[in-house]
């Protein structure tokens, strides 16, 4: 297993290009399968989530070609309805399979996920949508049964009790591309994800309006196309290494970013005191003459703040004097990172979905474990800003999520590295898992 060890004290300045995005990739490949034609996927960020859903497709049936780094053609020729528990254990997003499968085959056989460490993560919301389009749909031992064969044109209310779910909505407009008539869904999520879904699956030939808003309109075609797809960059990414400029008090220009996805990002930057300069395609970001101000930001749903960016918006209110406040409404208790963050000397308490963090006392090196992958950012950006060195163990987290993290911030000036755990004296492993 490997671990970072940083450095930390250095200022970080350059540019970095920002990958394309996991989490508009994973629906993406699952699209694929509504058609028995070659889909081309371009600027596929190389992560080990996306190596996990080519598995799975492969085990479906598909073939799956690897073309470079970035680029995956998938051919869903002949496909099964039944998804391995031992491949679908491993990463959530392979439940965006149960739309595709059952829009094709009128059938799917999909594990139900299990637990997450950033909290309570339901698939109610999914089954209802389907169950309201008229599919039957039952639990046995742990796996997700389907059978669409009655499925209808119906109107639907998505949201939940945290608003709008983002595979859900994936999830509901793969399923009705086929069924005959009108599907809308109301309450749908906004994302710059599902936006660049439903492109996709239009240039697939799906008759899809409203994307982008919180309702579509979907009408059923007989049949779908391959395509040709350039997945969106990484808009969690980019503010991720915004945000390293900023915690170390470097300037750092991101290329290849979409501003537009990042408006309640920006917003709070400005907010705080980092000087945003946006320009075609890149947004550079360094510390303004006023200094840095603590700030108050509540995670909602698109276009509010994004919980994935929530753990790494707390270390930088660490560094930052004064009191400021996370309030934390898509995952109430996504805080896996305070307890690390505390270690390192951070003052944070937590008051229910809340992290008020006292910021502004100087971090200090220290090992640190990474519990999922934002929280893994989060411990990263800290040990950057901190007095010595971190190790920050178990980023097999952060290989689901970040492409070559170590290599873009040590571009940008990081002293980081990445060690073979095994290779370092006992002190420094991580307790057996
Ligand atoms: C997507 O997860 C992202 N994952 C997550 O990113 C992200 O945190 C999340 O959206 C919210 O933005 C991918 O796109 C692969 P949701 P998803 O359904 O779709 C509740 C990362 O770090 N809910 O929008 O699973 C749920 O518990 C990952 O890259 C139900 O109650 O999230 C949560 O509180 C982590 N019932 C809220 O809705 C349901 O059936 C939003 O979840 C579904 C969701």
């Amino acid at each position: 297993m490997d671990i970072l060890r940083i450095h930390g004290g250095s200022t970080l300045h350059g540019e970095v290009e920002v990958s394309g995005s996991k989490n508009a990739a994973l629906p993406q490949f699952a699209a694929a399968l509504l058609s028995s034609e070659e889909t081309t996927l371009e600027n596929v960020p190389d992560l080990s989530d996306i190596r996990f859903m080519g598995e799975i497709l492969e085990h479906l049936g598909a073939k799956v070609e690897r073309c470079g780094k970035n680029t995956w053609k998938i051919q869903p020729l002949d496909i099964q309805p039944d998804a391995p528990y031992e491949l679908v254990r491993k990463m959530r997003a392979s439940i965006c399979l149960l739309g595709p499968l059952v829009a094709r085959l009128k059938r799917a056989k999909i594990p139900m996920p299990g637990g997450c460490v950033i909290g309570h993560r339901p698939i109610d919301l999914h089954l209802r949508a389907l169950n309201e389009m008229g599919a039957s749909v039952t639990l046995n031992q742990g796996v997700v049964e389907v059978d669409g064969a009655s499925m209808h044109a119906s109107t639907l209310f998505l949201g939940g009790r945290h608003g709008s779910t983002v595979t859900g909505t994936a999830n509901a407009i793969m399923a009705s591309v086929f069924t005959p008539g009108i599907t809308m869904l109301d309450g749908a999520a906004c994302e710059p994800e599902i936006v660049d879904l439903c492109t996709m699956l239009g240039k697939m030939g799906a008759k899809i309006s409203g994307s982008g808003s919180h309702l579509l309109k979907i009408e059923g075609v007989e049949k779908l196309t391959g395509c040709k797809h350039r997945v969106i960059p990484d808009r969690i990414e980019a503010a991720t290494y915004l945000i390293a400029g900023v915690i170390t008090g470097g300037k750092i220009r991101v290329n290849g970013v979409n501003q537009g996805h990042l408006g309640a990002f920006i917003k709070l930057m400005n907010e705080s005191g980092v000087k945003l300069i946006e320009a075609d395609g890149a947004i550079e970001a360094s510390i303004s003459g006023e200094g840095l101000k603590p700030f108050e930001v509540i995670t909602l749903p698109y276009p509010g703040f994004p919980t994935d960016l929530q753990a790494q918006t707390c270390a930088l209110a660490c560094t930052i004097p004064g009191l400021s406040i996370l309030t934390e409404r898509v995952y109430p208790s996504r805080f896996m990172h305070v307890p690390e963050l505390l270690r390192m000397g951070a003052e944070v308490s937590l008051e229910g979905s809340n992290a008020i963090v006292r910021g502004g006392k100087k971090l200090n090196g220290a090992p640190v474990m990474a519990s999922d992958l934002r929280a893994s950012a989060a411990l990263i950006l800290a040990g950057l800003a901190a007095e010595g060195e971190t190790w920050v163990h178990r980023i097999y987290h952060l290989d689901r999520g970040y492409e070559l993290l170590d290599l873009k911030l040590r571009g940008l000036g990081a002293e980081i590295e990445r060690l073979q755990e095994s290779a370092l004296p006992p002190a420094f492993r991580s307790p057996i898992d």
